[in-house]
């Protein structure tokens, strides 16, 4: 059967990372989270000191665009690939809320964009792959077979990230998160660059009141039919 490409986009915490993981291991194709990507310059830039609360010096990150190289790499004991910037795994730093609270700024930024856009669809040429984020189906891969839009109240969306922040021992409080999701979805919305919007021909699902695995089924139901299509 042949392969193609599936591009799921959404707001925060909608579940767009764990369907996309499911999907990868169900049908065999390639995992790539977009939004690691992002948060992977995030944390260069937030440990480079180029932003932080009181500032954001966008001037220097772009100069140092070109020292910034993102791996993922199949860890098989977690069974999903993980990210490395620089040859380091950051995968337990680039999760927090605060790399939250700055990631949306540091996507906002052409350079970093331009840059990322050409590494995923560098990734993702060979078809077989899923990946997430929120310019996928309009931007990085705009003739993707499939495209998904996930949505989900921000109450609940808020509540599932703050669940797995506490899960991972972050002390962080609901009102926070629940603040974050909402800024995010706001920048990421309106920035001039790819703002998050749902491609025409996406299919848009609402998950608000679905569990992980009614998701699952709903949209591998979805998947059959295209993969179908494309056959
Ligand atoms: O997991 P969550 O949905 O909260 O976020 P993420 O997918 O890890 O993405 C983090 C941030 O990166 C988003 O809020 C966007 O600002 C940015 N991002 C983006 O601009 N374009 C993408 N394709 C993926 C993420
Ligand atoms: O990738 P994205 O930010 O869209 O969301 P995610 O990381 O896949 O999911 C955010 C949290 O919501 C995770 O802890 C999921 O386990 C949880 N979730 C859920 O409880 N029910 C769903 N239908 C989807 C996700």
């Amino acid at each position: 059967m042949s392969k193609i490409t599936i591009a799921i986009d959404g707001y925060s915490s909608t579940g767009k990372s764990t369907v996309a993981k499911r999907l990868a291991k169900h049908l065999g194709y390639a995992y790539v989270d977009s939004g690691a990507m992002y948060r992977a310059v995030t944390w260069f830039a937030m440990t480079h000191n180029f932003i932080n609360k009181e500032k954001f010096d966008i001037d220097s990150l772009v100069s140092h665009l070109d020292a910034i190289h993102i791996n993922f790499i199949f860890n098989k004991d977690v069974g999903f690939a993980e990210v490395y910037l620089n040859g380091e795994n950051i995968e337990k730093h680039i999760r927090t809320l605060e790399v939250s609270s700055f990631v949306s700024k540091v996507a906002e930024v052409s350079e970093v964009r331009s840059q990322l856009v050409n590494q995923q669809q560098k990734l993702g040429k060979g078809k077989g792959v899923v990946m997430d984020g929120r310019d996928i189906g309009t931007v990085v891969f705009p003739d993707a077979e499939l495209k998904l839009f996930l949505t989900a109240s921000p109450e609940n969306r808020a509540k599932r990230r703050f669940d797995e922040l506490i899960k991972d021992g972050d002390e962080v409080l609901y009102d926070d998160v629940l603040k974050n999701v909402q800024e995010r979805d706001y920048i990421d919305s309106h920035r001039k660059d790819s703002p998050l919007v749902k491609a025409e021909d996406a299919i848009e699902i609402d998950n608000s009141n679905m569990s992980k695995d009614e998701q699952f089924h709903v949209i591998l139901g979805i998947v059959n039919k295209a993969l179908k299509e494309n056959a």
